[in-house]
Formats: C-alpha cells, structure tokens, sequence
C-alpha cells in the first residue's frame, strides 16, 4: 500500500483538527475540500484579499453536509497576532497557506508582501509555538532558488533572490529553522513549483499563467507570452500538491524541520504549454478559433527556467506525483469551460 493511502487510513480512523489559513484562495480551499472529504476537522483563516468567497460555496457543493458541519470558517488577518492565536487554539496540524502571491505584486508593492508573508509568518509561528500544535506545514516557493543557475533544483542549492516575494519566502524558511533550534518548534516547508488547477483565479493583474490564458483563450482574446516561449517550469497539478501536504503533517518526527521541493520533476516550455492548452481546451469541445499567441519582452524578476529535482521527497515523505502536467491540464481545461464558457 503506498504510503499516502496508509496516511489517509490513519486520519479516516482518526480524525485531527486542522487549521488552513488562506484557506479562501486557490491552495487552501482545495485543501479544505481534501481534508472535509477525509471527515477531517477543519478551521480556516482568511482575509479575502485574493481569495474569494465562492470558493468556499463550490466546497461547501462538493462535500456532504455532514462534512461541511465540521468546518469552522473564521475570517480574520495573519498580521493581527489575536486573530493567529485564536485560530491556532486546540489545533493539530497547521497548513499555512496565506500569503501575498505573485512576483509583479511584489516588485510593485514591497511593503505590502513584506508585512503579510513576514510579519503575517511570523505571528503564525508564535501563535503556533504557544499553542502547542504538532506540526506546522508552510508554503515555501521555487522562487527561493533566485539566481542559482543549477537545473534540477536541489533542495540545499539556492541563489540570491529575484524579487520581493522571494526573499518573503526564504524568509520564512529562515524563521521555520530558527523556530526549530530555539524552541523545539515542528515545521515543514513546502517548495511550490507552479501550481495549477480548479479554483485558481484568473482574474486580475497578478494572475498566474494557466488560468490567466485559459480565461483570455475562452473570452476570444490571444494570449501574450513573455519572452520567446521557451522559458520553461515545472508545472504541478493541485493533486499532488495535496498529497504533499498530507504527507508533511502526518510524517514522522525524522522528516521536519526542513524544505521540499513540490513538483512534478517535469519541464515544460511555454510554447509547449500553449499547445496543451489548447488540445485539452479542444478536446473538452471548444470549437472556437485560438489565436496564435503574441510574444512580448521578458519580465523582470522572473527566472527563465526552472525544473525540480523531487528525490528528497520521494524518498523522506514518500510522495509520488500522481498527476503529469498534461494530466492535470486536462483536468482543469475542463474545469474552467464549466465555470467560464
Ligand atoms: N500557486 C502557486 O503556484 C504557488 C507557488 C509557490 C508558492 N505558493 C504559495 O502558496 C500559497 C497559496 O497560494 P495560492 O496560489 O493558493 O494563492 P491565493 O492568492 O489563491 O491564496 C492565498 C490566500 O491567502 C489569503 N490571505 C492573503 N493575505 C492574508 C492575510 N493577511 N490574512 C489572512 N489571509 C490572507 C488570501 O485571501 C487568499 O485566500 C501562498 O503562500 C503562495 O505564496 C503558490
């Protein structure tokens, strides 16, 4: 049996309470739904600076109502320490999503990213650390491996960050590692590489690339790729993004205290992304014309590749990504045509 199937068992048998905060955005409510459909206790912290209500009424369809019972939504900001402290009491797990996303965003607006991915960090971990919870999962981002020009990104090899956001970021893995030595404190950081699928949102300035295009695609419009398409990511579907983050509150004690990489492993250009797009978008039944995409000039802040070495995870937490970027496409071109067409 592999090991997430085991991990999943022992919640079933025995559920926990957890808290996910930035539960309202993208990760977070797809992290709510996750644990709601394991009968999991949930509560969620939110602000709905970029998250958005409608994502908690899509759970709240999805699940029974005997499992939306055990949702506790409380809306509330992570730079406000009392809101932390009470969304921390009686919790077990913590799956820290809140954050302000986006590289642009960042570069615009410094403070602001600065104040809710430090400052808002940091008054989680001490309201964690007070009230005693088991383990604190938090999103950590490829966007730490800055300027290191090493491909497959290995864990211990990063470079000087590229933006705002990123130093946010490796900020946070700073303090999760103080928190380790000075307080005997239990945290795990999760390195994001793209993530896509249902309930990103495709909407506004700072909106990441799939949803943005998939949006642009469906409204008649032709996409803008920055830079000559061959920038390349690894792309991970939201799947095994939830399986990571089962696997990281549920591991034991020898795996935390550290970062992961969370990826597929797999590199994709933008050009090639383009032609994915496209092909799932078709073979979901949109028959409409898809303009050939405009190139425009590269942007600033921004790394040209980036491709994940996952050996640490697959072989401390025993994750195996269960969805190819392809895969996950598929998936969400469908979701998106049922939401946006
Ligand atoms: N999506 C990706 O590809 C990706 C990649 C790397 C890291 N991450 C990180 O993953 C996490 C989740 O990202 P997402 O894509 O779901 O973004 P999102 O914007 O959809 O979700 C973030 C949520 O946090 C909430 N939030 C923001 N500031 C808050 C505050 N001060 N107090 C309370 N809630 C607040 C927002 O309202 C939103 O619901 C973030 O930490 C992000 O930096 C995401």
């Amino acid at each position: 049996m592999k090991y997430i199937d085991v991990a999943i068992n022992e919640l079933k048998a025995q559920p926990k309470v957890w808290l996910i905060t930035g539960v309202a955005g993208f990760i977070g409510s797809n992290l709510l739904e996750r644990l709601l459909s394991l009968d999991q206790v949930v509560i969620g912290l939110d602000n709905f600076s970029t998250g958005h209500v409608h994502n908690l009424r899509l759970v709240e369809s999805i699940v029974t109502t005997e499992q939306w019972k055990r949702f506790t939504f409380f809306e509330g900001d992570i730079r406000n320490l009392d809101d932390c402290r009470s969304a921390c009491r009686g919790i077990d797990y913590i799956l820290h999503e809140a954050a302000l996303g986006s590289v642009p965003r960042s570069i615009e607006n410094p403070i602001a990213s600065n104040e809710t991915n430090i400052s808002g960090f940091l008054n989680m971990l001490v309201a964690a650390r007070d009230e005693g919870v088991k383990r604190f999962v938090y999103a950590a981002s490829s966007s730490t491996y800055g300027d290191h020009p090493g491909l497959p990104k290995v864990e211990d090899k990063i470079g000087k960050p590229l933006s705002p956001y990123a130093v946010t970021k490796y900020v946070n893995e700073l303090y999760a590692d103080v928190f380790a030595k000075c307080y005997n404190f239990n945290s795990i950081g999760l390195r994001y590489f793209n993530v896509f699928g249902p309930r990103q949102d495709p909407n506004g300035a700072y909106a990441a690339v799939i949803p943005k295009w998939t949006a642009a695609i469906l409204a008649g419009e032709q996409i803008k790729i920055n830079g000559d398409g061959e920038t390349s990511r690894d792309f991970c579907f939201i799947e095994n993004v939830l399986q990571a983050n089962i696997l990281a509150a549920t591991c034991n004690e020898e795996a935390v205290n550290t970062v992961y990489n969370v990826a597929v492993g797999e590199r994709t250009s933008l050009n090639e992304l383009f032609k994915m797009i496209s092909n799932a978008l078709k073979e979901n039944g949109f028959s409409h014309n898809i303009f050939p995409p405009e190139f425009c000039k590269f942007r600033e802040g921004d790394v040209k590749h980036s491709l994940a070495n996952i050996e640490k995870i697959r072989s401390l937490l025993k994750y195996e990504p269960t969805y190819t970027v392809n895969d996950g496409i598929r998936v969400a071109m469908h979701w998106y045509m049922t939401q946006y067409l």
